[in-house]
């Protein structure tokens, strides 16, 4: 193929292929268990399957109402009421996406102008940076400290400058597995409330919360809400990562705006899809379950691995475990990763690639949305270690 002659200029000088994509090839090349990128090995409940099929046969096949399919969007803001106690008005405050990915992607597209400060808490899920970057603005990092990944509010207060448009959030948080509390929610609802900075809430794994906790989503805060865009993912909470359905919610005024972008990059999303959740989302045990459903998984996990020799912290939600691993080695984090893959054929992700300057804690991330089998499989290797 004949190529583009340079010099060219990249809009994202600094952009590898992602750790998740390295780390997947490596593990497929080496036949590996991939307890790395967050995806389940388990099937989806057939029914889900069989309700898009119908939806399908039901001729649903052409495009979608621009902001997502007005049933879904009603089921979506009943949901929210019955478990935040806030009311969005589908008509203009809910919008169904590609995945959560597009709604960070699109929200931070429709609000962030050159030179514009986000402030992103590190270690991070890494689609925030690139398209704070795309859109010419700065990110800006709180570091979270490796003993317990807590955020400091006074310390992440004196990120904050005139210059700051927006600050990005994740909980229940990949890849700590911390969640944060009420008191914390209401923290930064007090640090927040005399700007006009935008948060965004990424709020995937708010159906993967362990131990009785509460899902603390910034809708349930009046301020924090009135400037919030919840970010939500149904791959994450159905089981069905491939198929980048999620949505955002958000007051009026704030998605207007993220529309004008949603309707020029995607216009609208998978029709039958949205119809098959629709009727999904009918039965609240569906994503209510979730949690017990994780929490076996969870404990499964950790019930072998303390018989090794990893440190660590139970995971509070999501589907990710951290460990030390400074009791059977020194080595970086990466390397440690990569010899796990190529001599004992499991795995992780190091999580320097999501920390500010790569800073090395060495912790590895497991992902436990895993079948039984392979959880043991796992754990038998993490065990000899
Ligand atoms: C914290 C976080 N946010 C967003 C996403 C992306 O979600 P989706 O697959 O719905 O785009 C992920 C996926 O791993 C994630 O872990």
């Amino acid at each position: 193929m004949s190529m583009l002659s340079g010099p060219y200029h990249s809009k994202l000088p600094n952009i590898k292929t992602t750790i998740f994509t390295t780390v997947g090839n490596l593990a497929r090349k080496h036949k590996a268990i991939d307890l790395s990128q967050g995806f389940p090995n388990f099937e989806a409940d057939p029914n889900l399957l069989n309700l898009v099929t119908e939806a399908m046969q039901s001729g649903h096949n052409q495009y979608a109402a621009m902001p997502g399919y007005y049933g879904l969007r009603e089921i979506i803001a009943q949901k929210i009421e019955k478990l935040h106690s806030r009311a969005y008005d589908p008509s203009t405050e809910i919008t169904v996406t590609v995945g959560a990915t597009q709604a960070i992607y699109t929200a931070i597209t429709a609000f962030v102008h050159p030179d514009d400060e986000v402030i992103v808490i590190k270690p991070a899920y890494d689609c925030y940076e690139p398209a704070i970057e795309l859109n010419g603005g700065i990110p800006i990092y709180y570091q979270l400290n490796s003993q317990d990944y807590k955020v400091d509010w006074k310390e992440f207060k004196t990120r904050i400058t005139p210059k700051t448009r927006m600050v990005i959030i994740n909980t229940p948080h990949n890849p700590s597995g911390r969640i944060f509390s009420k008191e914390d929610m209401l923290q930064l609802q007090e640090i927040l409330r005399p700007t006009n900075i935008i948060l965004i809430s990424d709020e995937v794994y708010e159906h993967i919360i362990f131990d009785g906790a509460e899902h603390e989503s910034a809708s349930r805060f009046d301020d924090l809400a009135s400037r919030s865009f919840i970010c939500a993912s149904f791959g994450k909470t159905f089981h069905v990562t491939g198929w980048k359905m999620g949505y955002c919610a958000g007051p009026e005024a704030l998605m207007h705006e993220f529309r004008k972008v949603h309707q020029f990059a995607v216009f609208c999303v998978d029709h039958p899809v949205q119809r098959a959740l629709a009727r999904y989302l009918q039965n609240e045990r569906h994503y209510l379950e979730l949690n017990d459903f994780y929490q076996e998984k969870r404990d499964f996990f950790l019930g072998r691995l303390k018989e090794s020799r990893f440190k660590f912290t139970p995971s509070e939600g999501t589907y990710f475990q951290l460990v030390d691993y400074t009791n059977i080695t020194q080595e970086g984090d990466e390397d440690l990763s990569k010899r796990l893959i190529i001599d004992k054929k499991l795995a992780s992700i190091a999580i320097s690639s999501f920390n500010v300057d790569y800073r090395d804690d060495k912790m590895l991330r497991f992902c436990f949305a895993k079948k039984k089998e392979t959880l043991e499989k796992a754990t038998e290797i993490l065990c000899s270690l």
